[in-house]
């Protein structure tokens, strides 16, 4: 694809080959912007909810390249005969609330008639160019810590199979509508080496582009992920993303699961229990990459600060797989 970009222009910053969250591209000596845009269809049935969560997943891309975002633009596909006026209102209300919780501003936007409502933000964020924070730069040595929960495309499931309980709704929906803003905050003012947001490709999916852009192992210890409380049910129910599924076919191949090499006789474990880290996730935590000294910090400060934050693993040399479990 790199023929269609200019690769060539040296205000370009993060383009589109390191697979990284957003592009950057410098305006000034001191100033480059962060643009990036994701659109997504309903995954939970409040209207107000959805907008706030397609908000807060679009702005994120912004926030995981240690960016600002500083003006957003809607961008809304709906069938107007179906759809109520009312309803849209909502949307864009849950939209534009979290817009304005991230310090950005709604500039404009743009509507299309489609058969199945769609919505989503064009952002634009600020950054100094000497502080992108690339999703290709973790350091053998760093510390792994994911700043939310997985299973969410799990839970989105289950509700669209009207089986999952109002707790694990609201779990998922919390964590889902909450901004990367406060944990980009404490991470701008760690030495962080890499970040990226968890979100189509599920965990072990970025956690292994981070990996093959770095040229490093990443290795997450199982236990240590957190999971939306009610998912490992969900998953005995059979209710499991087609992406999920897909992600795995993916990128297994890019993961050595050392719990099968340790335990190979006694069946203690089950291929399934890595399907939450497969599960494509909307609007996930970070995925950051530093080092102990200043994970030390970061989670001090996060724990000051009421900002979910966990280590999950570390950073070693290259292995020759991308993604270790342990
Ligand atoms: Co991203
Ligand atoms: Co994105
Ligand atoms: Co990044």
């Amino acid at each position: 694809m790199s023929g269609l970009f200019d690769d060539a222009d040296p205000n370009l910053l993060v383009g589109p080959e390191t697979a990284d969250d957003a592009g950057v591209y410098r305006i000034r000596e001191d100033c480059a912007l962060v643009e990036t845009t994701d659109i997504i269809t309903p995954l939970v049935n409040d209207p107000y909810q959805f907008g706030a969560i397609a908000a807060t997943n679009a702005l994120s891309d912004v926030f995981a390249m240690g960016g600002q975002p500083v003006t957003a633009m809607n961008l809304v596909f709906y069938p107007p005969c179906d759809i109520p006026a009312e309803v849209l209102q909502e949307v864009l209300a849950g939209g534009n609330a979290k817009i304005r919780e991230a310090g950005a501003c709604l500039v404009g936007g743009h509507t299309v008639e489609d058969d199945e409502i769609k919505y989503g933000l064009a952002v634009t964020g600020v950054v100094h160019p000497g502080r992108i924070i690339r999703n290709s730069t973790a350091r053998p040595g760093d510390i792994l810590i994911l700043t939310k929960p997985v299973g969410t495309g799990i839970v989105s499931t289950g509700i669209k199979a009207e089986m999952v309980t109002e707790a694990t709704v609201a779990e998922a929906c919390c964590w889902m509508t909450t901004l990367n803003k406060a944990a980009a905050g404490i991470m701008t003012g760690c030495d962080v080496h890499a970040c990226t947001d968890v979100t189509g490709f599920g965990l072990v999916g970025h956690a292994s582009e981070m990996a093959r852009g770095s040229g490093v192992t990443l290795v997450l210890d199982l236990a240590a992920v957190p999971i939306v409380s009610g998912v490992a049910e969900l998953i005995g129910d059979g209710l499991v993303p087609g992406g999920c599924y897909r992600n795995r076919a993916f990128y297994s191949r890019l993961l050595l699961d050392a719990r099968v090499c340790r335990d190979e006789e006694s069946k203690t474990f089950h291929a399934d229990d890595l399907l939450p880290l497969y599960d494509p996730q909307t609007s996930g935590g970070l995925l950051i990459s530093l080092a102990a000294e200043s994970a030390e910090i970061f989670l001090r400060l996060a724990g000051e600060q009421g900002c979910f934050a966990v280590p999950i693993g570390e950073v070693v040399a290259d292995r020759g797989h991308a993604v270790e479990i342990r």
